[in-house]
């Protein structure tokens, strides 16, 4: 890649860095705790809300919470209709099915209870319903919806993704395997209830990887170049709460307080990167999310030290600055010997949450050449990542992370 069209890109990302401080990037009102799921139905009532569309799945549906939820929405008269089959990297055609289905049913609120997936689904929809005559695929990008979304009331069940508090919606074309984002501030949810109680019954291998997305989000967000002072706290605040519980909440997946403080970080990681973007990472991941449906934590998880160790020196003095504020760092490593121990702690976090460094024989020689062409289209211009990527840097991440 020329250093022209490098700096082609870098331009790019600085408009976009400067148009963002005039766009309605607000984060949600977050009611939080143990009795927040609670909380939320006073709220719907107070909205003046009449019928609510729950999109989830069937497992959460079953908790005792959710049941509960459920029934005291009902006993305030508000009628609520249920989609539960959300599927893991939701698809186009899924969304249809929801829309129609809160078309047919004359909903006035989306309420979604779950992962990334199911909040993102939700936001597909209202997207859809705002834009009745926008397919998904010409709203991909950036700023194509532009239209207010139904009221959305984000409830996640992983500590992982942000969606609850950010911008993004990430959907699948079942027909292509392609796995792209729909990015605008009107699609981020008006309110996100933080309850971790949701959380206990996350397996602990989901636990485990979706907390690594959201180190994932936090370190992208912080090694971009379009970071604001708040962008930058939120993401160091996430790093250190991650640090310090993840690894705990692994190892005891029933305390309240561990997975309190990961819904927290997870959050937080969702709002440093609404503004300030993800990276690389990300790119390649949602690749192989949509290519071979590999869990969007996972792919996270094994690629980020892959492509930290490549950035190498460019990263240098974040990852140092980083190593510092999560007090891994000696005070007498120069900041490469720092950057290399902050790398570290991830593998070993890795490594203590079984997550494997590759994906062992689930990345085809023949599916390179078009997951290299999506991440790249992905990644460039828009996101600002520390070092911008080019083929042959793609396919040397592709080739570590296949075996
Ligand atoms: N919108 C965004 O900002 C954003 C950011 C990152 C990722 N994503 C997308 O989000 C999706 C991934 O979301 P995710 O990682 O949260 O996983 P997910 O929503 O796909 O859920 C993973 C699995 O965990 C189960 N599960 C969820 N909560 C549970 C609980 N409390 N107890 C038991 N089981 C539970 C689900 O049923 C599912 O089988 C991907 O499509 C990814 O691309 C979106
Ligand atoms: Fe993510």
């Amino acid at each position: 890649m020329n250093k022209l069209t490098k700096l082609g890109y870098r331009i790019y990302q600085k408009i976009l860095y400067v148009a963002q401080a005039f766009l309605p990037i607000n984060e949600p009102e977050i009611i939080s705790g143990n009795t927040a799921l609670n909380q939320l139905v006073k709220r719907i009532h107070q909205d003046q809300f009449h019928h609510v569309l729950i999109v989830s799945q069937a497992p959460l549906l079953a908790l005792p919470d959710v049941v509960n939820f459920i029934g005291l929405l009902k006993a305030e008269m508000i009628g609520v209709t249920i989609f539960g089959d959300t599927t893991s990297n939701p698809t186009i055609l899924q969304i249809e099915t929801v829309k129609d289905l809160y078309l047919q049913n004359q909903c006035d609120a989306i309420i979604a209870i779950g992962g990334g997936s199911a909040i993102d689904l939700a936001k597909g929809v209202g997207a859809r319903l705002a834009r009745p005559n926008k397919t998904l695929q010409q709203m991909k990008g950036i700023l194509k919806v532009g239209k207010k979304i139904p009221m959305l009331y984000a409830v996640p069940t992983t500590s992982g993704t942000g969606s609850e508090a950010t911008l993004a919606c990430v959907v699948t074309d079942s027909l292509t395997h392609e796995k792209y984002a729909i990015n605008d501030p009107v699609l981020i949810p008006k309110i996100a209830i933080l309850d971790p109680r949701l959380t206990l019954g996350l397996p602990i291998d989901l636990t485990a990887t979706t907390g690594m997305d959201a180190l994932t989000h936090a370190v992208e967000a912080y090694l971009g170049q379009s970071n604001t002072k708040k962008t930058k706290q939120f993401a160091i605040e996430a790093i250190q709460l991650i640090f310090q519980y993840l690894v705990k909440v692994y190892q005891e997946p029933t305390n309240l307080d561990y997975r309190n403080h990961m819904q927290l970080a997870a959050y937080k990681a969702g709002v440093a990167f609404t503004k300030a973007y993800v990276g690389n990472v990300h790119a390649i991941a949602h690749t192989l999310g949509g290519m071979y449906h590999v869990p969007h934590g996972l792919a996270n998880a094994v690629i980020l030290p892959h492509v930290l160790e490549f950035y190498n020196h460019a990263i240098d003095s974040k990852l140092a600055a980083l190593a510092d504020l999560t007090t891994i760092s000696k005070p007498d490593q120069s900041k490469h010997e720092k950057a290399l121990a902050f790398i570290e702690t991830i593998k070993t976090m890795n490594r203590q949450m079984n997550i494997p460094t590759s994906f062992d024989g689930i990345v085809k020689d023949e599916d390179i050449e078009i997951m290299i062409k999506r991440a790249m289209a992905e990644a460039n211009p828009l996101y600002p990542v520390p070092v911008i990527m080019d083929k042959k840097a793609f396919k040397r991440i592709y080739s570590l992370i296949q075996d």
